[in-house]
């Protein structure tokens, strides 16, 4: 067993700032926060993140039940924010998810933004996380965070785009085999 670092970056936005959300690409709808919709959020977070980098650093993301558990863990937090956390489908599948929840700091964290490889590159992520900024604008708070390993070019690049500035950079220790 070897211990592995994984730089990740903290970045942070005005939430008075946001760019303007954009219409949804043809067929898609906004799915709003309900207990009902929790295992979706799962499922599609686990199909968002298994191939990924990511699931090497939070193995809960790799998995199934991981993913199961992880949203209960969310959604039930003191700081989860329903308005920060929505699906996008089309038809019946869903093809993103997005969470948010306050932190002890009053800042709103972003958590696992993440779209189906099958519907990437057509705006998705781009409008899950703007719904989702915007929500804790509406829930009252002035600054967004997320956290992103420094190597997920493509969604540095997307951050960056929307106006995120990197705020930290961290190392996160895992312990591979
Ligand atoms: C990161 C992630 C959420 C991005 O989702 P996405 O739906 O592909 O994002 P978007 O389509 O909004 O943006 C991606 C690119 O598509 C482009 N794009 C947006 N709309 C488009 C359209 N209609 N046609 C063609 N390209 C388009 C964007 O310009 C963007 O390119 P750029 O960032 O190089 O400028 C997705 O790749 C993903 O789920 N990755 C795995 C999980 C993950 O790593 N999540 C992030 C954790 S921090």
């Amino acid at each position: 067993m070897s211990i592995a670092y994984y730089k990740r970056f903290r970045m942070e936005i005005d939430l008075d700032r946001l760019p303007p959300l954009g219409a949804l690409p043809e067929g898609c709808r906004w799915v709003a926060w309900h207990p009902a919709v929790l295992s979706s959020h799962a499922f599609v977070k686990f199909r968002c993140f298994r191939m990924e980098l990511d699931a090497r650093i939070f193995p809960c993301l790799g998995d199934q039940h991981g993913c199961a558990q992880l949203m209960r863990d969310i959604s039930t937090r003191r700081g989860f924010v329903p308005e920060a956390t929505w699906l996008i489908a089309r038809g019946n599948d869903y093809l993103g998810t997005v969470q948010g929840v306050i932190d002890r700091t009053g800042v709103g964290m972003i958590q696992n933004l993440g779209v189906i490889p099958e519907a990437r590159n057509q705006g998705i992520g781009t409008s899950l996380l703007l719904q989702s900024l915007y929500g804790f604008y509406e829930a009252g708070l002035s600054l967004g965070m997320l956290e992103v390993t420094a190597d997920n070019i493509g969604a540095v690049r997307l951050y960056r785009r929307l106006g995120f500035r990197r705020a930290r950079t961290l190392y996160k220790a895992v312990n591979e085999v």
